[in-house]
């Protein structure tokens, strides 16, 4: 058996349901802002084109994809990001981001490469939890990078040391960020790339949230598009990794794409190719449809728009909230212990949260979760608006 399986922490819902395990909630409707699936409908022309391809299962897909879809993610870059890529070099297909983020590790880390010293894989502080469980599968450390409202969230780079920085191979970065909807600005980006050069570490950009914002015309600047202002036009040292699974409302589709460092991809999909994770074709055709397609993206942009002005004013009189610059998340600071204050709240209100620091491990002396929780917004607005009801009545009587 792999015996770095055992490494593996239990995930964040894991946690929740043991924190909730012999609590009783009230005779209330349930409602969950725990778990960050989106609930808007999925857009029926992404159902029927997949419908429409049902031949396609009757083929083995390449691993590489499709012209049409490398180009339809092409054209989807170039419309978001302003970058030219080369769909036959530099954009592959993946079965959603979590499968990637996950695989791309595997094919970069390099386990023996400091023969007495495991090499670290760098993370936000709180994170994604598929980032740890990919740098310890991968036979690596993982190394904390803070981000915490005291610092405006920005990723504290110096908290790790020169040999440390020296042993990272990778680098996970989350933009906007999941929880605190961050995005990372241009002089962040270019002092990322300046490390990475000077360290020769890779950074994978997860930017799953990219089409999740408030400001139709201000979209959030992404990994490619900041590489591109700063003259790195052959993207070297980078892979974002993107997805229809909030874009389009479409989690069960399976679907996004990595794009960037052409060499980079050229590894990862020989990696992919043994990996077997090949997209079926009817899955593909349906991506063409969801990536080409951007109104019922900006719709899905107006339903977080509304329930982010409906819910942030019920709350701020009782928590210290504030609307997220991307991403369907509030990152809210409670009174007390985060895990009392979902307990409690799960208990009088039947309304889930996730505590912050079941998405945050303690480094550096600190674990930037505690004290927070996570507050998705992806329920019906009268939910969102019910739920944020009962919780502002909630904080205010305890
Ligand atoms: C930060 C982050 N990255 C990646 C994912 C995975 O998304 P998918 O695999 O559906 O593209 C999620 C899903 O919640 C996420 O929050």
């Amino acid at each position: 058996m792999n015996t770095r399986l055992a490494d593996l922490q239990p995930y964040p819902f894991e946690k929740l349901r043991a924190l909730f395990s012999g609590v009783t909630p009230p005779v209330l409707s349930p409602i969950r802002l725990s778990i960050g699936e989106p609930q808007h409908a999925t857009p029926s022309f992404i159902g029927q084109a997949l419908v429409e391809r049902l031949s396609g299962l009757s083929t083995y897909p390449t691993t590489a994809g499709t012209d049409v879809l490398r180009s339809a993610l092409c054209e989807w870059f170039a419309r978001r990001y302003h970058v030219r890529l080369d769909p036959a070099t530099q954009v592959l297909p993946v079965n959603g981001t979590r499968e990637a983020l996950f695989s791309f590790a595997q094919t970069v880390v390099d386990a023996q490469a400091h023969r007495d010293r495991a090499p670290l894989v760098a993370c936000p502080n709180p994170f994604y939890q598929i980032y740890e469980g990919a740098a310890v599968l991968a036979g690596a450390q993982t190394a904390f990078l803070n981000q915490t409202a005291d610092a405006d969230y920005c990723l504290a780079l110096d908290a790790l040391s020169e040999e440390e920085w020296r042993r990272t191979q990778l680098l996970y970065v989350c933009t906007p960020g999941n929880p605190t909807g961050r995005v990372l600005r241009l002089e962040e980006w270019a002092q990322l790339f300046e490390y990475a050069d000077r360290y020769g570490f890779t950074i994978a950009s997860d930017e799953c949230y990219a089409d999740i914002y408030p400001n139709e015309r201000e979209p959030p600047l992404g990994g490619l598009e900041a590489a591109a202002r700063l003259g790195r036009v052959d993207f070297r040292g980078l892979v974002v990794f993107v997805s229809l699974s909030k874009r389009s409302n479409a989690p069960g589709l399976r679907s996004g794409a990595v794009a960037g460092d052409a060499v980079l991809l050229e590894r990862y999909l020989l990696y992919r190719t043994y990996h077997g994770c090949a997209m079926s074709l009817a899955v593909q055709h349906a991506s063409v449809a969801a990536w080409r397609e951007e109104l019922h993206v900006r719709q899905n942009r107006g339903y977080y728009r509304e329930k982010f002005e409906a819910v942030v004013p019920i709350l701020a009189p009782v928590l210290d909230v504030s609307p997220p610059e991307a991403g369907f998340y509030l990152w809210a600071r409670v009174p007390g212990s985060d895990t009392d204050f979902a307990r409690e709240l799960f208990a009088a209100t039947h309304v889930t949260v996730l505590p912050g620091q079941f998405l945050a491990r303690d480094a550096h002396g600190l674990n930037p979760g505690v004290g927070y929780v996570r507050i998705a917004l992806v329920p019906e607005l009268t939910d969102c608006v019910e739920a944020a009801r009962r919780i502002a009545h909630f904080t205010a009587e305890s």
